[in-house]
């Protein structure tokens, strides 16, 4: 596991990129952490990290956002709106999870059950003027994530 301050958005935004370097093909990794804790904005920074130059929209009214890049596509979903994971059944999202692309997931918790368990959370919490953010390991594939993040 490993902790850190965040002192501004811009912080937040080159330490996803440097969490993007040790991200693996395949990584799922759960975004957790209160409304406005910053899920979004380090999504920002790892896919800027994994060079897409472009904006990245919050995924709450589509429920996922997709980019496709050089050599792998990113799946940046948001189940905040989920009321019933069978919907993330229904919606064909399962096939998004494993193989060799990477799904960053806020409010991972509301697909319990139709999702696998992720490879790695990455927990925000909430302070006025910073965030603490921290980094665990779940899987071995996580694992290898996390020594190259650190
Ligand atoms: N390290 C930081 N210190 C202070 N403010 C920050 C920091 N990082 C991000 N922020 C601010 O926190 C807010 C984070 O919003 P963001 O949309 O990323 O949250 P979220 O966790 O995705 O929320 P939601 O659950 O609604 O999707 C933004 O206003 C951003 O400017
Ligand atoms: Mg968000």
């Amino acid at each position: 596991m490993m902790t850190k301050t965040l002192h501004s958005e811009e912080e937040t935004l080159l330490f996803g990129e440097l969490i993007a370097k040790g991200l693996k093909a395949g990584t799922f990794c759960a975004l957790e952490g209160p409304l406005g804790a910053g899920k979004t904005c380090i999504s920002r920074g790892i896919l800027r990290g994994m060079g897409h130059a472009g904006h990245v929209k919050s995924p709450t009214y589509p429920l996922v956002e997709i980019y496709n890049l050089k050599t792998l596509t990113v799946y940046h979903f948001d189940f905040y709106r989920i009321i019933d994971p069978i919907e993330i059944l229904e919606a064909g999202f399962r096939d998004m999870f494993g193989g060799e692309n990477i799904c960053l997931v806020e409010w991972a918790d509301k697909g319990k059950g139709s999702i696998p368990i992720p490879d790695i959370t990455i927990s925000l919490t909430f302070n006025r003027d910073s965030r603490n953010i921290s980094i665990n390991a779940i899987s071995q594939l996580g694992q290898q994530c996390l020594e190259e993040i650190l």
